[in-house]
């Protein structure tokens, strides 16, 4: 039988909903939750991923400030701006859009901003509490994977979880997330010896490697019946695809995210929740 969507849509619109809700319990005590995003340079991919949080955000009610910045705006001045931002009372979150310039140490600006504002859960601070299970923000597209699961009452504990990448973004939190949640998990990567074994064994497989040549997951790959979550992002004949050839892999999964309209709207709302979830931060804070 054809494994079950889970349905990116359903989930984000729920969980914007959620957002929305708590927004406005926010601006009734006079807190507007405020989003400052930063782009440096003039990445097209970059450009409409900042411009789509923006929408996103404005249409739950969370104001935003648009810093955008020449791809020769130097790393203390982008220190400096971040100093800024953190020190202003009025914005909750920061978003930096990475990649940056080449010129510009990535780990310098992450560690420059505020944990209470790092709305990406990406500062050494936010990363260390979530290994402790005690993270107020985490990162958005891991978060938005525990969310899917949660939402279709997928109950990870005692699986054998195998996640196909070991990045600050994706593999290493989510490893983190699934453990607290009793999952067994394995972390995989480039240098992974016999990954299709190990894949085959796997109850939950999580990919995100987002290109195709390079690994393709399909249907021989997996166990009869595994859960499937498709975080990659490629190109195929042009069309945007994950790394799953979906439709084979589907008649053998329970479960499985479709690509688009699964992983990457949740990460979008993962963002908004992140920013709500800040703005409630400092006004405890601040009484
Ligand atoms: N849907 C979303 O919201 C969302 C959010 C974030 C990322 N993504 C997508 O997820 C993908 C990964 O993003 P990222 O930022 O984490 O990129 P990344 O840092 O480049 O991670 C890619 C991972 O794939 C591994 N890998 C590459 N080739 C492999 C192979 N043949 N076998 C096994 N593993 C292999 C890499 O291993 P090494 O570490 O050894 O190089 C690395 O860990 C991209 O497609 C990105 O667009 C989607």
């Amino acid at each position: 039988m054809a494994a079950q969507i889970i349905d990116g849509k359903v989930v984000s619109a729920d969980v914007k909903s959620r957002v929305k809700k708590a927004v406005d319990e926010l601006k009734d005590v006079g807190v507007q939750p405020c989003l400052a995003t930063v782009l440096v340079g003039d990445d097209p991919a970059s450009a409409t991923y900042v411009g789509s949080k923006q929408k996103d955000a404005k249409e739950v009610g969370i104001v935003t400030r648009d810093h955008r910045l020449a791809a020769s705006f130097k790393q203390n001045e982008l220190v400096e701006l971040v100093q800024l931002l953190n020190n202003d009372p009025a914005v909750h979150g920061i978003l930096v859009q990475l990649p940056l310039p080449k010129h510009i140490n990535e780990f310098a600006i992450i560690n420059t901003l505020s944990p209470l504002k790092d709305v990406d859960g990406l500062t050494p601070y936010n990363a260390g509490m979530l290994q402790n299970g005690m993270a107020l923000l985490k990162p958005c597209t891991p978060s938005g994977v525990m969310e899917l699961l949660d939402y279709y009452k997928i109950d990870v504990s005692g699986m054998d979880a195998v996640i196909v990448n070991r990045s600050n973004l994706v593999g290493k939190p989510l490893a983190f997330m699934l453990l607290e949640k009793n999952a067994t998990v394995t972390v995989c990567h480039s240098r992974t010896k016999d990954l299709d074994e190990k894949l085959r064994n796997a109850d939950l497989v999580v990919t995100a490697v987002g290109n195709r040549q390079r690994f393709t997951l399909t249907a021989d790959m997996i166990k009869e019946g595994a859960v499937v979550i498709d975080v990659g992002t490629a190109r195929l004949n042009g069309k945007l695809a994950g790394d799953a050839d979906f439709d084979s892999v589907r008649e053998k999964a329970s479960w499985i995210t479709p690509v688009p309209g699964g992983v990457g709207l949740m990460t979008r709302a993962m963002l908004l929740k992140n920013t709500v979830s800040a703005a409630s931060i400092a006004k405890e804070m601040s009484q």
